[in-house]
């Protein structure tokens, strides 16, 4: 961290900008292998919370990497750091009183404990993204895991990269024995039974 600088507290709450909206605010950080569903989950959540008025907002992880990450790749450390700015905009949402899905492999558990750490025990809910390698690799949508298989991709996530699952997620949605609205459903209900909507 740099020297000489000062945190400024917001002339605005965290709690006033939720009274004002209407709802909570919080992550719900998606984790699977690449093919796994995370980004088509993240946004039909969203858009089911959108019709319900909530502000929502969805990072992702391709979509980051074209703009505030684009300096970073796929090595065990970019990785980390990816997520750890991922982590602190994320944070940065809630305070602002949005709901915020990401949809970010996130390989390593260690990162997504660094995330949830920095969040309050009801401001983030992990949601690990249950695709078997085979399913994704089948799905392959936009033939990476051919690619790693032929070599051009050196460190992909599954095939020549790890990924960790998580121990003890708030959920485990299975995309490979259910479908998308089913999947959306379960996600819904968590939310609602679990107070966060
Ligand atoms: S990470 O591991 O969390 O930092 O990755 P993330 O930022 O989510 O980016 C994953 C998307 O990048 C594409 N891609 C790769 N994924 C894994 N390994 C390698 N080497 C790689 N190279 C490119 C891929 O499209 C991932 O998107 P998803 O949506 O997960 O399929």
């Amino acid at each position: 961290m740099s020297a000489n600088i000062t945190w400024h507290a917001s002339s605005i709450s965290k709690s006033e900008r939720r009274l004002r909206n209407g709802h909570h605010s919080f992550v719900i950080w998606f984790t699977g292998l690449s093919g796994s569903g995370k980004s088509t989950l993240a946004n039909a959540v969203a858009g089911r919370l959108f019709d319900d008025h909530l502000q929502s907002y969805v990072l992702d992880g391709d979509n980051i990497r074209f703009g505030l990450n684009k300096d970073l790749g796929f090595s065990e450390r970019d990785r980390k750091e990816n997520i750890r700015r991922i982590g602190e905009v994320a944070k940065l949402f809630v305070d602002s009183g949005s709901v915020v899905l990401t949809a970010f492999i996130s390989p390593y558990k260690e990162d997504r404990r660094a995330v949830r750490e920095l969040l309050k025990a009801d401001e983030f809910i992990e949601i690990f993204v249950k695709c078997s390698i085979d399913e994704c690799e089948k799905r392959d949508p936009k033939g990476l895991y051919q690619k790693a298989r032929n070599g051009e991709i050196k460190a992909f996530t599954g095939i020549n990269a790890p990924y960790e699952e998580p121990d003890k997620p708030e959920m485990i949605i299975d995309t490979e024995h259910f479908t998308i609205d089913q999947c959306v459903n379960q996600i819904i209900d968590y939310l609602k039974a679990n107070k966060f909507i």
